[in-house]
């Protein structure tokens, strides 16, 4: 009988207890972008995001390549086994023809951002990601300044190779705009140029014995 009525007290107590209104104050949200969302309703005021602490532009990443800004290259990619328009590529022009300083920075850092992993950051085909056979990329990447190819490459058939991607080496259409493959190619020109400077001088006032 004493048993029966502790038990019918306790739970009693149970059950005021737990369904009592007592508000509790949900605390600190761990990551309040997951908990609310940031929803955002094609018709509903934009107004006043900032203030309600979303930040929201309506516009897309810094440094997003716009569709058309991709692929337009009057040249286009050869079909199957056809070589033809990789030659054809090599008449187009570059549009950049020298780099101002701010804009030969710009390009050495989008080489070295996109292509410094594989043709390394010395353009001699040997990036971290090859790392003289031992990395994980499996084929050798082109030596831009010294593969005999490669180092007269014409501009255009560069981009083209650059835009389409070549065998192993995947497109850069998607990363890099127009302007920024033309700029990147300028700079590999300048270094090519640069290098065959190099191996000139010394030949010229006679101090150099061996020719690499
Ligand atoms: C993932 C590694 C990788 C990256 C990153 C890469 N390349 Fe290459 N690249 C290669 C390989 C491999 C080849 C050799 C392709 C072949 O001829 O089979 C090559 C070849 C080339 C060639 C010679 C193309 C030809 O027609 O023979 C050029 C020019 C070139 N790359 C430029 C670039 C530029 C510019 C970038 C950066 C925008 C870049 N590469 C990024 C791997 C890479």
């Amino acid at each position: 009988m004493n048993k029966l009525s502790i038990i019918t007290v306790l739970s009693a107590a149970a059950v005021i207890v737990s369904c009592s209104d007592v508000k509790r104050t949900p605390g600190t949200v761990y990551m309040p972008d997951m908990a609310y969302s940031r929803a955002y309703e094609t018709y509903a005021d934009h107004s006043n995001l900032a203030e309600k602490g979303i930040h929201y532009n309506n516009m897309p990443v810094a440094g997003t390549i716009s569709r058309e800004e991709e692929m337009p290259f009057h040249v286009t990619k050869d079909e199957g086994t056809d070589t033809s328009h990789y030659f054809a590529s090599k008449q187009v022009k570059s549009p950049v023809d020298s780099l101002s300083v701010t804009d030969a920075k710009e390009a050495e850092r989008l080489y070295l951002i996109n292509c410094g992993i594989c043709h390394g950051t010395k353009l001699n085909g040997n990036g971290p990601l090859y790392n003289d056979g031992k990395g994980p990329y499996p084929v050798a990447p082109k030596n831009l300044v010294a593969d005999p190819v490669v180092s007269v490459m014409p501009e255009g058939q560069m981009f083209y190779s650059v835009t389409y991607g070549k065998n192993k080496m995947g497109s850069y259409a998607s990363q890099l705009s127009r302007k920024q493959r033309w700029m990147v190619i300028r700079y590999i020109k300048n270094q090519q140029m640069e290098l065959k400077a190099k191996a000139a001088a010394p030949a010229a006032d006679g101090t150099a014995t061996t020719k690499k």
